[in-house]
């Protein structure tokens, strides 16, 4: 049994505001088990209570959890007063309230990005505690070398004079590289690439721990993952 006015149930499981939930719940636009209930304050179990609004089932979930391939052009964060943010690309039907991103990629940066109104879980992966690796693709202004690779894998430092952790750099076609770090910081590998005096021209972020950038995931494309998928692939995936 688990008891939730139904107000509240109604803002946590949609993108509606509290007052918003209220006033559609007065309409007469939310039914629970099949009968039109007008009392915000209605108690509800959403173990097993079936509510709908404007007859759509609105399904319980504690938590939501999304990937994107983030376009380029968009920024990392919930909202932006002139600038399409990723929170703006997510679907009605996955909105959710506390909804933002697992970590931050530049605004020219594609590629894989965590979505989710967990905050543990977002607290937790983007922790250099945990250590989840992440993999980028670069494509580069001049080919690495040898020493690139050994410099990466010593731990680069940045022009503000910080030590990178140990990152794995290699090869991966004419001027592209493949770069694993261990940690986020800010525009950790286009500093990494400049401390070699190297220039990043673009970059995509193709995995996270184990989970892997899905490749008929287009861009701007978002996908509903599993909690527990999710969490074996990334913050538990050394654990056996
Ligand atoms: N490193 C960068 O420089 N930019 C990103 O967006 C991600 C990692």
């Amino acid at each position: 049994m688990n008891k939730c006015r139904l107000d509240r149930f109604v803002s946590n499981q949609t993108s509606l505001s509290r007052s918003e939930a209220i006033k559609e719940i007065k309409r007469g636009k939310v039914a629970v088990d099949n009968k039109t209930v007008k009392d915000p304050s209605f108690s509800i179990d959403t173990d097993t209570s079936f509510v709908t609004l404007s007859g759509e089932e609105i399904k319980y979930k504690k938590h939501i959890y999304l990937i994107m391939n983030k376009p380029s052009g968009v920024l990392t964060a919930t909202r932006d007063k002139g600038v399409k943010t990723v929170i703006d690309l997510v679907p009605e039907k996955y909105r959710r309230k506390d909804l933002s991103p697992a970590g931050r990629l530049d605004k020219d940066t594609t590629g894989l990005l965590i979505l989710t109104d967990d905050g543990a879980f977002v607290h937790n992966i983007i922790s250099p505690k945990k250590m989840v690796p992440k993999v980028y693709e670069a494509e580069l202004i001049k080919d690495i070398n040898d020493e690139d690779v050994k410099a990466f894998f010593d731990g680069i430092v940045l022009s503000d004079g910080t030590t990178c952790l140990s990152a794995t750099l290699k090869k991966a076609g004419d001027k592209k590289a493949k770069v694993k770090i261990y940690e986020g910081k800010y525009h950790q590998v286009k500093r990494m690439f400049a401390a070699r005096g190297n220039k990043v021209l673009a970059l995509k972020r193709v995995s996270i721990g184990l989970l892997k950038l899905p490749e008929n995931l287009m861009p701007g494309d978002i996908k509903e993952v599993s909690f527990d998928d999710l969490l074996r692939k990334t913050i538990n995936y050394k654990q056996k």
